[in-house]
């Protein structure tokens, strides 16, 4: 009897990119009261951590961000462009309304000819597209795929709302994600409760030339972080019962970036101190889709997670949706 070979994948390198225009809370406080919008420092430091974001040049799209984190995703991972049959490109901010932001990648990258498309799951976008990835690359149908979170939510804040125009960043964040004979990537979970689309959306649309509707964020903070703070906790449980781990077996929890508070209590819940837990949203604030790759990224150039190290990555938001994944890095 021939044995089959398990195939699983593995995360062989990753990325990330800012736009190089830094936003104190000090200067967007001062540039908002301009516009007769107040809000101050203390304020946004006490209740969500966030000390900055990174705004982009109104001419820089995703695809833009997403190109440099993407370049660099690759150089880590010792690959090239031409090597990578699949691009999956989570964001809720895309280039165009079509053709989707991975084929502009794709393009910018030299990529061709690889299986690309964006995923529309708002800040649990990584953690779906790195499921779809996965199940890919198991079933035989890719081999080496670009997972990218890429987002210009500047773009989509309404800049008179104080309540959400201070929570928001832009930046980009990748891996490449390989076929291993080694796992790699150990259980995902992902969900999705469509009763609650409006406690986070952007109700706008284009139809006739013409925008219908509010093209900019609304959000119902208080039902979202209540929300977040029970499924972040069910996510992670789910998949460390797939993978047959425990919470003491987690190196490093890697939560979507929003709020402080909500990984303080996610980290509780679980038993993890914070020194566990990547903590980049003080200076990069909620970037989306692209929160999770980029924390990812960073603790892996502060050579926090290390090869071997087993993390979970979780994502929460717009839809209402959220998930997680386990892996061993
Ligand atoms: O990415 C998807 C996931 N998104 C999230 O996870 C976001 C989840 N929600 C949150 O992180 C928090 O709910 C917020 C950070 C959005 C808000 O924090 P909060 O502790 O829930 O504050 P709140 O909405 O209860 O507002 C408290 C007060 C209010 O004033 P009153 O009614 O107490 O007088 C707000 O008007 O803070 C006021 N406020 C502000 N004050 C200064 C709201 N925004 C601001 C602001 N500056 N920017």
């Amino acid at each position: 009897m021939s044995s089959i070979t398990p195939r699983y994948s593995r995360i062989t390198g990753t990325g990330s990119y800012l736009p190089p225009n830094r936003v104190s809370n000090e200067a967007l406080a001062a540039q908002l009261a301009r516009d007769g919008v107040e809000t101050s420092d203390d304020w946004i430091v006490e209740r969500t951590g966030i000390r900055a974001r990174y705004f982009a040049a109104p001419d820089v799209t995703s695809s833009e961000l997403a190109v440099h984190a993407a370049r660099h995703a690759l150089e880590a991972a010792g690959r090239t462009a031409a090597d990578i049959d699949l691009i999956i490109v989570a964001t809720s901010t895309p280039d165009m309304v079509f053709p989707s932001t991975a084929c502009i990648l794709q393009n910018k990258l030299g990529a061709f000819g690889a299986a690309a498309f964006d995923v529309q799951a708002v800040c649990s976008g990584f953690v779906y597209g790195l499921t779809i990835a996965d199940s890919m690359i198991r079933s035989g149908a890719a081999t080496r795929a670009l997972v990218i979170g890429a987002e210009v939510f500047s773009r989509i804040l309404d800049f008179k709302d104080r309540t959400t125009c201070v929570l928001f960043g832009d930046g980009a964040g990748a891996v490449v994600l390989e076929a291993s004979d080694q796992p790699g990537i150990l259980a995902t979970d992902l969900h999705a409760d469509g009763r609650h689309v409006e406690i986070l959306c952007v109700p706008g649309n284009v139809s006739g030339g013409q925008v219908l509707g509010d093209p900019l964020l609304k959000m119902d903070g208080q039902a979202v972080f209540k929300l977040a703070v029970g499924v972040l906790e069910s996510a992670a449980r789910a998949v460390l019962h797939k993978a047959g781990r425990s919470e003491a077996d987690i190196d490093w929890l890697i939560p979507h970036q929003a709020n402080i508070r909500i990984m303080q209590s996610t980290a509780r819940k679980l038993k993890l101190p914070m020194d566990k837990v990547v903590v980049t949203v003080a200076e990069h604030g909620n970037t989306s889709a692209a929160s999770i790759p980029l924390a990812l990224d960073v603790a892996v150039r502060r050579g926090q997670v290390k090869r071997g190290d087993t993390v979970m990555l979780e994502g929460v938001g717009g839809g209402f949706t959220w998930g997680a994944v386990l892996l061993d890095y």
